[in-house]
């Protein structure tokens, strides 16, 4: 057991139609590595292990024993007990019918953030990134937007553009995290808001099964230079917590 961390965190019971977002900065938590790599399995300590550097290392072990001991406390169960299902496109969860609750949770992870979201009964996806200065630009937007969030970012005043470039990566990286297809679902078959941070910020969807009128997208307000997203049911209310 991560015996003082895991004292120090408190999760309230979730309730349906409720994300907990939560949003945690790893540097707090860097001194419970042990205790944290302890409850991470083999294969994630395999994982852990190819990382070329210690930094990103550190990072994973931390953010991935976190996940555990979250889990754990929402399920009220053993954090190293933990077994995760793998989706198609690499999308970890719980698995079907293994728990009284249908606990659905992601995980993301950028320099020394880690943001956790759970919330019962429907899919969720979160994302967060750290605002690399050589990271924005319209030659990445112009690849990876749609043609009308390319458009509205190119309008924009170029001060504001590189606060929207990172609106618009989040918003879109948090809602195919939440369908779980990642990259297979084309980037340019749904638009999101650039600008705005209140709202249904998810504009249109215009492939798969997907109505827009069944999502949300929330922007989160992360630390200062980081920005976040958060996608799950449309009706969903945003609790943050933070530690
Ligand atoms: C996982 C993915 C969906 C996001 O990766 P990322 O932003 O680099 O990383 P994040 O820290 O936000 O998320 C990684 C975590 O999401 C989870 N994850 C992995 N595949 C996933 C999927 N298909 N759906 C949802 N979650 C997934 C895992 O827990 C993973 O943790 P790990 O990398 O420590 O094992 C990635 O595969 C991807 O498709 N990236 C697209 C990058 C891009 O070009 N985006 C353009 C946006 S406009």
């Amino acid at each position: 057991m991560v015996s003082e961390l895991f004292d120090n965190i408190k999760v309230d019971r979730l309730s349906a139609g409720v994300i907990n977002l939560w949003e945690i900065y790893l540097p707090n938590v860097t001194s419970y590595y042990d205790e944290l790599y302890a409850i991470l399995s083999l294969s994630e300590r395999e994982q852990a292990g190819r990382f070329v550097f210690a930094q990103d290392r550190e990072r994973f072990v931390l953010s991935h024993g976190l996940l555990r001991v979250l889990l754990g406390k929402y399920l009220s169960i053993a954090e190293h007990d933990l077994e995760f299902d793998v989706g198609a496109y690499g999308k970890p969860s719980l698995g079907a019918n293994k728990f009284s609750i249908n606990l659905q949770f992601n995980l993301s992870h950028s320099h020394d953030v880690a943001c956790f979201a759970f919330t019962l009964d429907h899919a969720v996806g979160v994302d967060v990134e750290y605002m690399r200065e050589d990271f924005a630009g319209s030659d990445i937007a112009k690849r990876y937007f749609s043609a009308q969030e390319y458009k509205q970012l190119v309008s924009l005043p170029q001060g504001a553009q590189k606060e929207s470039f990172f609106k618009c990566w989040t918003r879109k990286e948090a809602f195919i995290k939440a369908i779980g297809k990642g990259l297979s679902f084309g980037l340019d078959k749904f638009d999101v808001e650039l600008v705005a941070d209140a709202g249904q910020l998810l504009t249109a969807v215009r492939g798969g099964d997907y109505d827009v009128a069944d999502w949300s997208v929330f922007a989160v307000d992360v630390r200062a230079g980081y920005f976040g997203a958060v996608a799950g049911r449309s009706d969903s209310q945003l609790r943050i917590c933070r530690f």
